[in-house]
């Protein structure tokens, strides 16, 4: 069965509460169980996290080696300011789709700054919530195309 790890980091634990005008409403929880309902409906494996640190998040991207085929990456703050993310992304040899709730190009000129990109198959951003389960199709397609 193809599993996907959807990896969360900094500050996305405060979805729901932090910056509503910004992020929205719905919680990590909220989107965790919407996730885990399209992997059901579409028979896949899911892993769901999240993790305020660094370090934790690319111990996470190389467990993920032989574990998941494919990892979904809203790495918050670190996508604009993390090389080690970048590298682990790399390491681990696993497609990585890049995620973002916020249209982050709308955004301040720091925001349009992103490590991640450069070693993901895409970026998905500004569809909020929704974006997980374009970042989940996005992903099966891209494994089931390469067969
Ligand atoms: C974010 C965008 C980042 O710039 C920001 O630091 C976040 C959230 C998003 O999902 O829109 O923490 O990744």
């Amino acid at each position: 069965m193809t599993s996907i790890l959807v990896l969360n980091g900094p500050n996305l634990n405060l979805m729901g509460v932090r910056q509503p005008e910004v992020y929205g409403h719905t919680t990590l929880s909220d989107i965790e169980a919407m996730c885990r309902a399209h992997a059901t409906a579409h028979d896949l494996g899911l892993a769901f996290e999240q993790n305020n640190h660094e370090g934790v998040l690319i111990d996470r991207i190389h467990a993920a080696r032989g574990t998941h085929d494919g990892i979904v990456l809203n790495a918050g703050a670190y996508t604009h300011t993390s090389v080690a993310l970048m590298d682990a992304l790399s390491s681990a040899g696993l497609p990585a789709i890049e995620l973002h709730l916020s249209n982050v190009h709308a955004r301040e000129e720091f925001r349009h700054v992103s490590h991640i990109a450069k070693v993901a198959v895409g970026v998905i951003c500004g569809f909020g919530a929704q974006g997980y389960i374009l970042a989940l199709d996005a992903m099966r397609g891209h494994l089931e195309s390469r067969g």
